[in-house]
């Protein structure tokens, strides 16, 4: 049986529901050979900031029981940099490319929309609000529903391409920050990022990572992602999502759909299998074609309650 893996996020239409989440596929180029960039429904690059940052001290990442830890802090070349020697690769390939965007200021989102709308080949903009590796900038917007609204806002004003708005799981109201985002013009919402996480080394007596805490990912923080796609999708339903979080298997898709989003994001699964995308896509097609499933967008939402 032929499955058809395509689906739609409200304006934006994809050739299939897995995407490579921001931070773990660098800027889609790294990986080429395992994992082409035009196989995947969308790649998201590392959050870009107007200038190139060098990110946190190290260590940053640590190995946890069912993920990882990270305190990259934002680490990335800086989006003039992207759009000259990353981007257009991505467009040659013909690969989907969401630009994840950060700032310390919001101008400094502004900043960087402005300097990628001059270039062809990027289809969306996910605004990284969620970042707990940071001092400043990201989450007090992601965290506050009237900045979240202020800041989508001028998003929204600096570009027509598709708007997106990562959530926060560390917000106090996830519900209120996902309106917000809506209510300032965000075409859809990815959820979730890290979730603010700790280790410590017993016998230094010291926390492992070099800026004390980081932010949890991983198979470790699914159960908690699909609670809160769920919560957002019955909140706003008409509202496209793009669920993330441990994300490991076929059947990961398949739950993360019928809780309500419309694709996912793969992330720290990259980092043990950087072809995991691809394995993922393929169990999807499977599991469908077994449970007679012919659409994936059947899926979307389908959860049966009550
Ligand atoms: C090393 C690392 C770097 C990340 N960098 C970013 C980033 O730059 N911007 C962002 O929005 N999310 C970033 N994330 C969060 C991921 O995109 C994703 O939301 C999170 O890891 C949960 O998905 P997973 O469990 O599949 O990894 C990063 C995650 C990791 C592990």
């Amino acid at each position: 049986m032929s499955v058809r893996l395509g689906v739609e996020l409200g304006k934006l239409a994809v050739a299939n529901p897995i995407m490579a989440a921001s931070g773990t596929f660098g800027y889609g180029l790294d990986l080429l050979e395992f994992c082409p960039p035009e196989r995947l429904g969308a790649v998201v690059t590392k959050g870009l900031s107007p200038k190139p940052r060098r990110g946190s001290p190290t260590p940053r990442i640590v190995e946890t029981a069912a993920g990882m830890i990270n305190a990259i802090g934002l680490q990335n070349i800086g989006v003039e940099a992207f759009c000259i020697e990353a981007l257009p690769v991505l467009r040659q390939r013909g690969a989907v490319v969401a630009v994840n965007v950060f700032g310390e200021r919001m101008e400094e989102y502004v900043e960087v929309i402005e300097r990628c709308e001059r270039e062809e080949g990027i289809a969306a903009y996910e605004l990284n609000v969620s970042c707990p590796n940071v001092t400043a900038g990201g989450i007090e917007f992601g965290h506050d529903p009237a900045q979240l609204e202020r800041l989508t806002r001028m998003g929204r004003a600096a570009t027509r391409r598709v708007l997106w708005v990562k959530l926060s799981p560390n917000a106090p109201d996830l519900v209120g920050t996902a309106r917000a985002a809506v209510d300032g013009g965000a075409d859809g919402l990815t959820l979730i990022n890290t979730l603010r996480a700790m280790a410590i080394d017993a016998e230094k007596r010291r926390p492992v990572l070099a800026r004390g805490c980081g932010g949890l990912s991983g198979p470790a923080i699914k159960p908690i992602a699909l609670r809160m796609v769920w919560e957002v999708h019955r909140a706003l339903p008409s509202v496209p999502l793009v669920g993330i979080g441990g994300v490991e298997t076929g059947r990961d898709v398949v739950e993360f759909l019928l809780a309500g989003a419309s694709a996912v994001q793969v992330g720290t699964a990259i980092f043990r299998d950087p072809a995991a995308p691809l394995h993922i896509l393929g169990e999807l097609e499977r599991f469908c074609a077994e449970h007679g499933i012919a659409e994936v967008r059947e899926l979307v939402g389908a959860l049966e309650w009550h």
